[in-house]
């Protein structure tokens, strides 16, 4: 890591932070080396011999034991199913105020600026929900398989699990997320611009065996209908080559547990690298056919307008995209000096090969790096190292994946899509970085 020697710039994170509003109001009010300052006093005491160190010469931190270090702990098991610490409260899923005007049929987006690695935490997957949730009995949830098959079936929850399973590390991301940005800017930060966006191991069985067992007609049903079991009818048509990929899993594991209640408990369908419509939840009933069925999910919702005033149908791939989380929308800048810029990249189409990052809005342009694991149709996490100057600067990042996809400016995005859609906008995201070390979203074209 090259600028390591360089003074390390603070962070304050947002919407949440552990940084107390005072040791904010410090270093922003003048004195900007205050935390340096007081790590520095901290060490020097420490260096001193035990005897000489006077608990008014340093850190109280560090020279006052706490509770915790003097008192017996919490017994095990005192959290049956464990939560994340009390600090950590600000890290939610959020809904955006006013979007949509009945939560059950709404979304909630992903904290993407608190996260680490590639994994998100169930508890912080995002929702999104045409008719609300319930909590459903799996002793009573069915799946049927019908249409062009030799033997029309119901499977049980318990005969889906006794068949061989396999586990995935996918994402899925909505077709609508940065939906609210294709005019301008509209959202002040990335849980809001690009949070319709989890990844997750998924365990499940690949639907082809199920239509294996059924004994599909591979010949003439080139597609199947997804349907879901809530009150909003879901239902997707996936074209039969998904499902004769393998990929395409009919799926009850979510992170190493059941599928969260939100996310589709007990059964979803898991459609690598295609938009989160086609992943059916609380998933009741596929049926074989031979034509795509235009149901109101494909025909006038999930829909893209062209500029030339068409409806282009059917757009299920999840382009190219990426994504800086650190430094982004709505944190602070609180000091010059190095910052670990971070962010995600994902393809509907594959691997991750490459990310550029700018931070003088794409002027000039470093490769980042890409860390471990880079999966298959996965978010891949990168980094790159950045010393702060204290000036203006924009950051961006620019992914490119194995088909040498590179994704799009809004420049180049808007010329092809126009400005009218509400789906599918992979632009290259910007933010901008003010003297005061606010970071806010602008869009370069
Ligand atoms: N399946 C059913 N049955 N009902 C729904 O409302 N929403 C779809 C899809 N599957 C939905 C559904 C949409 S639009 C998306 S983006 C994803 O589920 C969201 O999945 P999540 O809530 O697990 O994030």
């Amino acid at each position: 890591m090259a600028n390591i020697d360089v003074r390390r710039g603070r962070i304050r994170p947002a919407p949440e932070s552990f940084l107390s509003d005072e040791q904010i109001a410090t270093v922003g009010g003048g004195r900007r080396d205050f935390l340096r300052k007081a790590f520095l006093t901290a060490s020097a005491a420490m260096a001193a011999p035990v005897v000489a160190r006077a608990a008014t010469s340093g850190d109280p931190a560090i020279l006052e034991l706490p509770i915790w270090s003097t008192t017996l702990g919490m017994p095990v098991a005192a959290s049956p199913y464990g939560m994340p610490s009390k600090y950590e409260r600000g890290l939610q899923r959020r809904e955006s105020p006013g979007l949509t005007r009945v939560g059950g049929s709404s979304v909630a987006f992903t904290p993407l600026q608190g996260l680490f690695g590639i994994i998100t935490p169930s508890g912080l997957h995002f929702e999104r929900h045409h008719q609300g949730w319930h909590d459903i009995d799996p002793s009573r949830h069915r799946l049927m398989i019908n249409g062009l098959v030799k033997t029309q079936a119901v499977f049980t929850m318990d005969d889906i699990m006794r068949l061989p399973s396999v586990s995935r590390i996918h994402f899925i991301e909505c077709g609508a997320n940065t939906g609210m940005e294709w005019g301008n800017v509209a959202v002040p930060t990335v849980q809001y611009s690009h949070g319709m966006l989890s990844c997750s191991e998924f365990t499940g069985v690949p639907l082809k065996e199920i239509l294996d067992m059924c004994g599909a007609d591979y010949k003439k049903g080139r597609y199947v209908l997804a349907e879901g079991a809530d009150g909003s009818s879901m239902t997707r048509t996936i074209p039969m080559e998904l499902i004769e990929s393998g990929e395409v899993l009919v799926a009850y594991g979510m992170n190493g547990e059941m599928l969260r209640p939100e996310n589709g408990y007990p059964l979803r369908l898991v459609v690598p690298g295609v938009q989160g419509v086609s992943w059916v939840k609380w998933l009741r009933r596929i049926e074989v056919g031979d034509q795509p069925w235009a149901t109101k999910d494909e025909a006038v919702h999930y829909i893209d307008l062209m500029p030339d005033g068409q409806h282009r149908q059917y757009t299920s791939v999840q382009e190219c995209k990426s994504v800086i989380t650190t430094p982004s929308g709505g944190q602070l800048l609180l000091d010059k000096g190095f910052y670990n810029i971070s962010g995600m990249a994902w393809s509907g189409r594959g691997k991750i090969t490459r990310v550029d990052v700018s931070t003088d809005g794409g002027i000039n342009w470093r490769q980042a790096r890409l860390e471990t694991p880079v999966l298959s149709k996965a978010i891949t996490r990168f980094n790159i190292d950045w010393v702060w100057d204290g000036k203006p600067a924009i950051v961006q990042s620019r992914a490119v994946d194995d088909s040498a996809y590179v994704q799009p400016g809004y420049g180049q995005l808007r010329t092809v899509r126009g400005t009218k859609s509400i789906y599918h906008n992979n632009a290259i995201q910007s933010w901008k970085v003010v003297e005061s070390g606010e970071v806010s979203n602008v869009q370069v074209l």
